[in-house]
């Protein structure tokens, strides 16, 4: 594993937030996280609720600013810093390295399951009839019913609608993927694929940084854990 490339370098990384509206009250989350994830490793977080998983992952995605530290994603071959990257880089770090995976699809109005899932295909090149073909047999895999593929998710269940999402990313999965929660509403058996799904990613050679609430899934596709309950920044109220 250590032969290969890092891919995902977090340093010295802090947050707290600030409640403008709430007369200004800071409120610390955590302190100088380090950590690094070489391809091929699934690093899962833990911690209790609030301690700051999600927001820690958003840091990553660029959707929320550290209020110090470095993250840096290897795109392209070279090192990009999130914290301090234009949109527009973001954007195109984005579009071909890094993932988000939430447990909420974004439902776009009159766009059918089917073309969800193919889209990232189409946009990174691939022939359309084999991007159908492939997306259709990830929906298979994911065991939502056919009926259901050309119909736009927005009326679907939520855990139809979790899956539609899951079979987007893992379609093709990016070099860098971040999870949190994915399998929230799944039965036993879809989480299984889920598991099976990361598993293959990883194989491939993404390096995933996940959250996820049930046990035994965090324990079949850990490769590593960090337990972020370390880094409270509560003595940073100060
Ligand atoms: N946008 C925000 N503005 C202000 N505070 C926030 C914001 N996002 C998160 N927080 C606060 O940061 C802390 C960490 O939240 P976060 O959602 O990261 O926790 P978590 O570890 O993912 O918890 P859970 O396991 O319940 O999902 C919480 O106290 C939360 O209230
Ligand atoms: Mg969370």
């Amino acid at each position: 594993m250590s032969d290969q490339p890092e891919m995902i370098r977090v340093e010295a990384v802090s947050k707290s937030f600030t409640l403008h509206n709430q007369g200004s009250v800071r409120l610390p989350v955590f302190r100088d996280v380090n950590f690094s994830v070489r391809a091929g490793e699934v690093l899962v977080l833990a911690g209790a609720s609030g301690a700051g998983k999600s927001s820690l992952l958003r840091i990553l995605y660029g959707n929320y600013l550290p209020s110090s530290g470095r993250i840096e994603i290897r795109h392209d071959g070279s090192m990009v810093d999130i914290a301090s990257a234009l949109p527009r880089t973001i954007l195109e770090v984005r579009r071909r390295t890094l993932g988000f995976v939430s447990q909420f699809l974004r439902v776009i109005p009159r766009v059918s399951a089917l073309d969800i899932v193919r889209d990232p295909l189409l946009a990174r090149g691939v022939d359309p009839a084999e991007a159908t073909e492939r997306a259709g047999a990830m929906l298979a895999r994911l065991n939502l019913p056919e009926r259901l593929w050309a119909l736009a998710p927005a009326t679907f269940s939520g855990g139809e609608q979790q899956r539609v999402n899951i079979a987007r990313s893992f379609v093709d999965p990016s070099p860098v993927m971040l999870i949190d929660e994915p399998t929230a509403s799944l039965d036993a058996r879809n989480r299984d694929v889920v598991v099976d799904l990361i598993a293959e990613a990883r194989s491939r050679g993404s390096a995933i940084v996940g959250i996820f609430h049930d046990e035994s899934v965090r324990e079949r596709v850990a490769t590593r854990w960090l337990d972020i309950t370390h880094f409270r920044a509560a003595a940073d109220a100060a």
